[in-house]
């Protein structure tokens, strides 16, 4: 019992401080940024007392929720102290030196910033861009280097917490097969990035096929070498689009997407839906996690506007609004559910 209040109020202290590390860093970066390129379009926002109380609520649920996971099983306790540091190390230093490009490219508004040696006609139009004034968009290894650190940084450190509410679902919907040797399972996670819920997933289901899938050859070959060392079957990697999965009809029997839907247009979204209804097998479950939306959350709604003010998102402002239980539903999917976790909306539903 002692041991299990001590290991609790080690997490909430790490978790607290990310929080902190992620809320300095930002301040000195757009102090800096302000002394140095004044912008006047990029003032910082000022949160009022309320909101920030709710902030802190919201976040206390989700760590609240990450606990009672991990001690409830889902998965294991270990997951929730699994900090990648030394690769931190390696990609603070790169996010500062190459801030300075962000900031240049976000001032003149330059969102077609890409390396040179691309094929453009390989990509979706959509996708060529520098979603968050990210020097080189999603198509280098330089940007696949520092992205987890970004998105740590971002959400204030509770990005991999946020990535876990995908499993619960995930593992009650696998229920629906429960007849079936584990190893016969498949999970696909679409548009997977550097691997962070790769890693989560396989903590939670060691014996289950995983399989990653990114648009991104530059983004899978960073996952490839962040889920290396994993215990437990291969990981595979396949580069593809979410809007053509190269697998066949009823052969998967879950999907997971995280963070994938606001970098959308709204038909691109349609279609990736659709193509997952396509791979699903009749009972099997797909989950979605993806920012919060308007309707939900509207507390937040603040956040969700300096979000797609301050950050290259195009797509944010109509995926805020956008009905996506009704569009799951549509599409033939049942059992839809919804809920928000502090800056994340988990959907999940069965085919
Ligand atoms: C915001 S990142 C999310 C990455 C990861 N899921 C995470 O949790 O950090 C979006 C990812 O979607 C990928 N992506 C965008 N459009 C895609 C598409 N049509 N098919 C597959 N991947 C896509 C990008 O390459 C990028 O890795």
């Amino acid at each position: 019992m002692a041991r299990e209040k001590i290991s609790k109020i080690a997490y909430k202290t790490l978790q607290q401080g990310k929080s902190i590390a992620g809320l300095a860093h930002k301040e000195l970066s757009s102090r800096i940024m302000n002394l140095l390129l004044p912008d006047e379009n990029f003032r910082n926002f000022n949160i009022d007392k309320n909101l920030l109380i709710d902030i802190q609520n919201s976040m206390d649920y989700l760590r609240e929720e990450d606990w009672n996971d991990a001690e409830n099983n889902i998965y294991p306790l270990k997951l929730l102290f699994d900090e990648p540091w030394l690769r931190y190390l390696t990609q603070y230093p790169k996010i500062w030196l190459d801030m300075p490009n962000t900031w240049e490219r976000r001032r003149k508004q330059n969102f077609k910033d890409l390396p040179k040696n691309i094929d453009d006609e390989s990509y979706p139009k959509y996708y060529l861009r520098n979603f968050h004034h990210q020097t080189d968009g999603y198509l280098s290894d330089f940007s696949a280097s520092i992205y987890d650190l970004q998105v740590e940084i971002l959400f204030n450190g509770t990005a991999d917490s946020m990535r876990r509410r995908i499993i619960k679902p995930l593992k009650e919907g696998l229920n629906n097969f429960s007849n079936r040797k584990k190893s016969s399972l498949k999970i696909l996670d679409v548009a997977t990035g550097s691997g962070r819920t790769l890693k989560q997933l396989r903590g939670a289901f060691k014996k289950e096929r995983i399989i990653g899938l990114d648009l991104s050859g530059s983004y899978l070959k960073e996952a490839s070498r962040f889920i290396s060392d994993l215990d437990g079957d291969l990981i595979e990697l396949v580069k593809g689009n979410a809007e053509k999965l190269p697998f066949e009809d009823n052969s998967l029997q879950a999907i997971s997407c995280v963070y994938l839907f606001h970098e959308l247009p709204r038909p691109v979204r349609e279609n990736v839906l659709k193509e997952f209804f396509r791979v699903l097998e009749p009972e099997g479950i797909l989950v979605l996690a993806d920012s919060i939306q308007v309707n939900d959350s509207p507390d937040f709604i603040q956040i969700m506007e300096n979000f797609h003010k301050s950050f290259h998102e195009p797509f944010y402002s109509d995926y805020i609004k956008d009905d996506i239980n009704s569009k799951i539903k549509e599409i033939g999917f049942n059992n839809i559910i919804s809920n928000s976790f502090f800056m994340t909306k988990v959907w999940s539903a069965i085919k």
